[in-house]
Formats: structure tokens, C-alpha cells, sequence
């Protein structure tokens, strides 16, 4: 196993040409039905459409890899004015040639360094935020409160515990031989940052999955799979961690 690398970034994720294409292969049973996180985000964009009362509201899927989830929000929601962006070149390019993703606009943006012309309504993060070093969050976070007009709403989807425990973990496995930097923070640290970011109190929902993701065969594969409680719910662990996932919902006061 390397050893730990005190400079490692959001960039050796990205940069992974390997741990992407075997992501982006797990993502293809994705396309024809959305995951189960997936389609609670749907119910969270449509709760924020019709309180806007804005059926073609402009939404951004910011981290957006293969867009089989923006896919499932074109259909659920053939009004929106979609946008989708990645870091990776490849998957923006892929996407462009995707002819079932026509009618959606696919750019190559860093989160880190991001800027459009037109504010949007409605910006999703799934689970796009959790490879950002602590030093960089608040840069993300501003950026994304920057692109989001008044009244706009950020949803998204990612580690957060209720904890005041700020986690880093770097998960080698064969998917990342080189490690994977995962950021778990605590709902205190996105309270603030949004806060310094003009957001208003966020609301978290951590994510109970309603289904039983069984252990993949070979301990390898770092498959999500889920543990039952004795109350009847679910762990879902990645390997051997726990992943706390939760959805934030937050806006900009109008
Ligand atoms: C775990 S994947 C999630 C992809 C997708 N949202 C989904 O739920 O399937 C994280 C995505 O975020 C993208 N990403 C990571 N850092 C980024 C950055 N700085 N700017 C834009 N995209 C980034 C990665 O390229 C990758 O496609």
C-alpha cells in the first residue's frame, strides 16, 4: 500500500483515469432506473419547483460524470433548462455525443474556479463534494452560492454526520491503488460554511436506503452494501466503512 499523501487533492480523483472508467461502468445500471438516492433527489427538485412556482427553472448538475441522473431529470421534468458539468473532458464529451442527453448543455468546469453568464434556479451536488480538501470547501460552497440567483436552492447529496467529527479517509482499494480521498464532514461545518457563503439554515435529511444492497462476493469489490439495524435499518457501508450519506437542501435569501 502507498503511503499517505499529505498533498493529495480532488485532482488525483479526477485525474484517475482507471478508478473513473470502472466508476463510470458501475454507473451504466444507473441509465434505465435511478438509484434509490437518485430518486429522492427528484422528489426534492420537484418540491423546489413548485415552490418556486418556475416549471422551466434553470437547474445545474454540478460533478454531473455520466448524467444518468440528469437523464432521469430531463424525463421527470421535461421543462427544466438543464446544465451539466464535469471536470473530467471525457465524460463531458461522451455526454455531448449522447444523443438520449440531447437538448442538455454539457461544459468541461472545475467546481472550483466556476462562472456563468445566467444565475440558475436550482444547483445539485451528487455527491460531488466529498473530495474536496477542507481549504477548498469554502471556495466550492462560495462558488456554487455565487451561481445560484436569489431565491435559487442548493440540493445536494454527500457525507455529512451530525457529529461535531471531521473524517478524512483515504480508501485504497483496486479501484484506487493510489487512494481515494474521502472528506466526511459534520452538518456544524456545512452550517457555517454556507452560512459565510449567504445561504440560508440548511435542512439535512439523512438518507435511509429502503432496500437491501447484498456483499459483493469478492472482497475486493468495493461495492455499497447494506448492514440492518435491530430497529429495521439499513448501514450502508463501503468496504469497510460506514458512509453517513445525507441530503442538504439550503438557498439564497430572495
Ligand atoms: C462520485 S462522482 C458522482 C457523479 C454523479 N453526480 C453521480 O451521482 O453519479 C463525482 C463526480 O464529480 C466530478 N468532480 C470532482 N471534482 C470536480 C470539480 N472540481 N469540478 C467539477 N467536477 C468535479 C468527478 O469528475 C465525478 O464525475
Amino acid at each position: 500500500m502507498p503511503a499517505m499523501s499529505d498533498d493529495k487533492s480532488y485532482l488525483d480523483y479526477t485525474s484517475d483515469t482507471e478508478g473513473m472508467s470502472l466508476y463510470l461502468k458501475n454507473q451504466e445500471k444507473f441509465v434505465e432506473e435511478p438509484r434509490e438516492s437518485d430518486k429522492i433527489l427528484l422528489e426534492l427538485i420537484d418540491k423546489a419547483v413548485a415552490e418556486m412556482g418556475k416549471p422551466n427553472a434553470r437547474l445545474l448538475d454540478a460533478g454531473c460524470s455520466t448524467s444518468s441522473f440528469i437523464n432521469h431529470v430531463a424525463v421527470a421534468f421535461p421543462d427544466l433548462v438543464l446544465t451539466g458539468i464535469d471536470i473530467a473532458p471525457s465524460v463531458i464529451e461522451s455526454n455531448r455525443a449522447n444523443p438520449a442527453l440531447k437538448g442538455i448543455e454539457f461544459r468541461e468546469v472545475d467546481m472550483t474556479d466556476m462562472r456563468f453568464d445566467e444565475p440558475f434556479d436550482i444547483v445539485v451536488c451528487n455527491r460531488s463534494m466529498m473530495f474536496f480538501a477542507p481549504e477548498l470547501f469554502d471556495t466550492v460552497v462560495q462558488n456554487i452560492a455565487r451561481v445560484i440567483r436569489p431565491g435559487g436552492r442548493w440540493i445536494m447529496l454527500d457525507y455529512m454526520n451530525p457529529f461535531e467529527q471531521e473524517l478524512i479517509i483515504d480508501d485504497f482499494s483496486v479501484w484506487y491503488p493510489e487512494g481515494n480521498r474521502l472528506h466526511m464532514r459534520s452538518y456544524k461545518t456545512h452550517r457555517e460554511s454556507l452560512a459565510r457563503a449567504g445561504f440560508d439554515e440548511p435542512v439535512f435529511t439523512p438518507f435511509e436506503i429502503p432496500v437491501d444492497m447484498p456483499k459483493h462476493p469478492d472482497p475486493s469489490q468495493i461495492y455499497t452494501h447494506t448492514i440492518k439495524t435491530e430497529d429495521g435499518r439499513r448501514l450502508q457501508m463501503r468496504g469497510a466503512i460506514y458512509q453517513p450519506w445525507c441530503f442538504l437542501e439550503a438557498s439564497i435569501p430572495a
